[in-house]
């Protein structure tokens, strides 16, 4: 039996991945969060490595606030940087798989057509810069690895987008959002069997590939669906970015070409509308 141990297991990845623990039998899973395996404390980690044989890591550990990174530099860059590296050393001194999980923000959205693993990174943000640094660590330190970029993640857990506009479209009649960012909602449930589906492939392929759902959308169009599909009377208006500024700059455009990713491994991934209508009913 193999062992996979999953970082930051109580953010919605990390959560979508215990509900399917049930169809991976063949896995034994342990899930731990920042009080149990705080993955920026070296010493921690490496304790842990040694008293437990671990076949794969799963890191869903981040920092995710993207606009708080803009003055939360520091933070940004030991969780998604320095403690990626950590986890990036110890995956060759105890000889395990390291999944990692990136990011579309490390794109300046400049393109016009869907980006591939190898189209030149540069991103706008804080939070992008810090996801980067710890796709270079990856690549650097580790010889086993697997880096997976997603967009735009939503899950029936945490705090997203989806949970949001459901919320605030039942205190107001109107909403506001975005139309010029251009992507793909990707339900997280979809991420998570993607990356088991993975391991149970056994390959020992190394490098990055790109998940999201299937199709493209604005903020506005993934609002207007999201409100449609709960039934909802909230009008949503679409406005552009310069009339809803934010601390850190997004893409304008950061749709994945997915090609690789379902040709190795063979995948058949679901479009956002499908996703986004199993999600809303599971909430
Ligand atoms: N959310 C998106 O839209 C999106 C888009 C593209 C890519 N991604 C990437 O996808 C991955 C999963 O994202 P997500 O949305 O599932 O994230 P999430 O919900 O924010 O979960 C991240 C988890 O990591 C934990 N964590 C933070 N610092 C830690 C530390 N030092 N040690 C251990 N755990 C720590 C957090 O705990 P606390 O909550 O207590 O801090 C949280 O439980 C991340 O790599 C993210 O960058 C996300």
């Amino acid at each position: 039996m193999k062992n996979i141990l999953v970082t930051g297991s109580y953010g919605q990845l990390g959560n979508e991945i215990r509900c399917l623990v049930p169809q991976f039998s063949d896995f034994h899973f342990i899930f731990t969060d920042v009080d149990s395996l705080n993955i920026s404390d070296f010493e921690k980690l490496n304790n842990f490595f040694e008293k437990q044989k671990i076949h794969f890591v799963i890191n869903c550990a981040a920092y995710t606030a993207v606009d708080k990174c803009e003055t939360d530099f520091d933070n940004a860059m030991k969780i998604n940087y320095l403690s990626v590296k950590y986890l990036a050393e110890l995956s060759k001194t105890f000889s395990f798989r390291l999944i990692h999980i990136s990011t579309d923000y490390v794109f300046d959205g400049k393109s016009c057509v869907p980006y591939k693993e190898s189209d030149a990174t540069n991103p706008l943000s804080k939070y992008g810069i810090s996801k980067l640094e710890g796709e270079k660590a990856v690549w650097q330190e580790s010889e086993n690895f697997l880096i997976l970029r997603t967009s735009w993640l939503y899950s029936s857990f945490g705090n997203n987008f989806l949970k949001t506009i459901l919320r605030v479209s039942k205190e107001k009649n109107e909403l506001k959002v975005v139309f010029d960012q251009i992507g793909t909602p990707t339900f997280a449930a979809d991420l998570a069997f993607a990356i088991l589906k993975i391991l149970t492939f056994n390959t020992s392929e190394t490098g990055i590939f790109h998940f999201s759902n299937e199709g493209v959308c604005s903020w506005y169009d993934f609002a207007t669906e999201i409100l449609k599909f709960s039934h909802s009377n909230c009008k949503i208006l679409p406005i552009e970015t310069k009339d809803y500024p934010t601390p850190a700059v997004r893409p304008t455009f950061s749709v994945f070409n997915k090609s690789k990713i379902k040709e190795i491994f063979n995948f058949s991934i679901p479009h956002w509308r499908e996703s986004l209508e199993k999600c809303i009913k599971l909430l």
